[in-house]
């Protein structure tokens, strides 16, 4: 059953009982200040989960486009895309678990016809700081639908993603985790969300591939485990509380918010792990393979970051994205550039948007009306911008490979001569760097400012880049501002999303000057959360503690680190609150405070007083205690 097939089945089979289909919102949310993207099925809904009535009633299907920025660096393996699409139902204080988790049971092993034998289910495990129970009635319907094909689910308490990899799968088809996976809100789980946000506890389906587990990833495998084997097709939330200032309390009516993979589903259909060999990706991966002259099989993440970013771009254009230098429009020209250098290094080095545009347009168009309506323009829009791009990239990328060879190493002053002469973007200095495999000085951003700013003819050049490690010394103030710092790098991780990356820091006793990756401003609302954030953090009285690492091991499970650096074997590792559940975790030379009141003593408050863009791509923050 190819892609199309699935959706349609999908679409029939909840109209089968009695939803109404529901067209799919825009990539760019309409009424929704707080994101740039849509990037999950409920979004468009929050007001109807929140109480507010729907015009087609109290169950409702689609399929809705979804883009996630955040997801771009994680592109080239067999799994993630930053575009896809949701199937989603929604009950409205309608039905509740026992059908849902049945229904989408029957969809799967009945309409698509997946073998009961590949799937893992996980539910809630229940915590304090929500009051929400441990979610035994998902799993005793889980159990009672398991032993409808004769299989005897185990329940499994299995915690957190760390406790995962120790604990491993112990026979299990029924795993509870913590509110660290399965817990739903917009914002993550429930420490995360803003006050008003709705969330709630939720039920996942896995489907096993059977591949061999990677150590890599840690000693066991588990459902949420990152090595491949398993992999999440769909997520029933039951969509019942709401934060206030009061803790958690249940929404009027408690709704069903169920999202799944299409792509996923396809690929578990296709019982092959790969999503760009489903129907609606593999025509665009043979595109390339034609254009290139090259095979999928030895160029396969190139190919991958290609495919995804045009599918992406071709939606973001078909909802009206133009590429710009601003927001939408700016992520929108990311991924036409990411595009075109990963197909130059496929060697086709023209004709990239013209030739693939209209093959993934054609993949759409029968089921949705914009992408025909749209297609000219988008195709004609993405051709001017690889016109442009491609004579930056030509010379560019000669200049910065003759560089690399000379020194093996590219500076702030390397950086600032391809941004001025060439036009070439310092994103792609930094991207072209990694791909040549050569290191950026540490402190580039240093250099890179000051020249800019000399370019400028500003009267006076800053003299920035004079501290150690960012910091002016080690007074108490000053070391304030530094944990001070890394709550607020966290903060703003878990606000904007983790495409935050730090791209510089400086540190006095007046201020703390914080620079990092961000398409667009910072909004007043999303300062005001991050604000709110680090002055809960302060008030918590968290724990400050430092361990040394393997550089490996620090990278892998999460840490922190800021782009460019280079680190040896061993680092240390400041982490902020329980070690076993940390609120921020970062490879750091110190000193810190050793715990998070001190920062607060006297009154004081942590205060963002100005927001600025810094250069392409990195804002700049400067922030206080007082
Ligand atoms: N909101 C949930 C998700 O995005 C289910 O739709 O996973």
């Amino acid at each position: 059953m190819n892609a199309q097939e699935i959706r349609k089945k999908y679409l029939d089979f909840f109209v089968a009982r009695k939803h109404q289909v529901i067209p799919r919102a825009s990539l760019v949310p309409q009424d929704d200040p707080t994101t740039l993207f849509t990037g999950s099925g409920m979004q468009p809904l929050v007001p109807y989960l929140l109480g507010e009535k729907h015009p087609a009633g109290k169950r409702l299907v689609d399929s809705q486009t979804c883009f996630r920025a955040e997801d771009m660096d994680e592109v080239g393996d067999n799994r993630h895309t930053t575009f896809f699409e949701m199937l989603g139902n929604w009950s409205l204080g309608d039905y509740y678990k026992e059908e849902q988790l049945t229904w989408f049971w029957d969809f799967l092993t009945k309409a698509v016809k997946l073998n009961p034998a590949k799937l893992y289910v996980t539910c809630f495990s229940g915590d304090q700081l929500t009051g929400v129970p441990k979610d035994t009635e998902s799993a005793a319907i889980w159990k009672k639908l398991f032993a409808k094909k004769d299989i005897q689910a185990k329940e499994v308490e299995i915690g957190s993603n760390t406790t995962g990899y120790q604990k491993g799968l112990q026979n299990g088809r029924i795993f509870y985790y913590d509110a660290s996976k399965n817990w739903w809100s917009r914002e993550g789980p429930p420490s995360n969300m803003r006050l008003g946000e709705p969330g709630g506890p939720d039920s996942e389906v896995f489907y096993d591939f059977g591949t061999p587990h990677d150590e890599k990833f840690g000693t066991h495998c588990h459902p949420n485990c990152d090595c491949g084997r398993f992999s999440e097709i769909g997520n029933s939330v039951f969509m019942a509380y709401k934060k206030t200032p009061k803790g958690f309390e249940k929404l009027p009516k408690p709704n069903v918010d169920f999202g799944g993979g299409l792509e996923r589903i396809a690929a578990a259909c296709q019982d092959s792990p790969d999503v760009f060999q489903i129907s609606l990706i593999k025509p665009v991966i043979e595109g390339l393979e034609t254009l290139s002259g090259k095979d999928y099989e030895q160029h396969q993440a190139a190919m991958r970051v290609v495919a995804d970013h045009l599918r992406a771009a071709t939606w973001l254009g078909v909802d009206g994205v133009a590429p710009s230098n601003k927001a939408q429009g700016y992520v929108l020209r990311r991924l036409l550039r990411r595009a075109i250098r990963y197909a130059f290094e496929l060697g086709i080095e023209q004709h990239l948007c013209e030739k693939v545009t209209p093959i993934i347009a054609s993949l759409y168009e029968p089921d949705f009306p914009q992408v025909k309506e749209r297609k000219n323009d988008v195709v004609h829009a993405f051709i001017k911008e690889e016109t442009i791009f491609r004579q930056t990239l030509r010379s560019g990328v000669r200049e910065l490979t003759k560089i690399a060879k000379r020194n093996k190493h590219l500076t702030g002053v390397d950086v600032f001569r391809l941004y001025d002469t060439y036009g070439f973007p310092v994103e792609l200095s930094l991207e072209e760097a990694y791909l040549q495999k050569v290191g950026v000085s540490e402190d580039w951003h240093h250099d890179f400012d000051r020249l800019m700013e000399e370019q400028k003819k500003r009267s006076q050049t800053a003299s920035v880049g004079m501290f150690k490690g960012g910091l002016a010394d080690h007074s108490e103030a000053v070391v304030r501002l530094h944990t001070t710092t890394h709550l607020m790098y966290q903060a703003l991780k878990n606000v904007l999303g983790e495409h935050v990356v730090q791209r510089g820091s400086n540190i006095t006793a007046q201020r703390t000057r914080f620079d990092f990756s961000h398409p667009g401003k910072v909004r007043p609302e999303q300062i005001k959360q991050v604000q709110d954030i680090v002055n809960e953090k302060i008030k918590e009285d968290l724990s400050v503690t430092w361990k040394e690492e393997d550089t490996k091991e620090a990278l892998t499970s999460g840490s922190s680190g800021a782009f460019g650096d280079k680190y040896g074997e061993k680092v240390k590792v400041y982490t902020i609150g329980d070690p076993k559940k940390p609120f921020s975790r970062e490879i750091c030379g110190g000193p810190h405070v050793e715990h998070t009141s001190v920062i607060g003593e006297g009154g004081k408050k942590f205060r963002i007083i100005k927001e600025e863009a810094s250069s392409a791509g990195v804002r700049r923050i400067k922030a206080v205690l007082d």
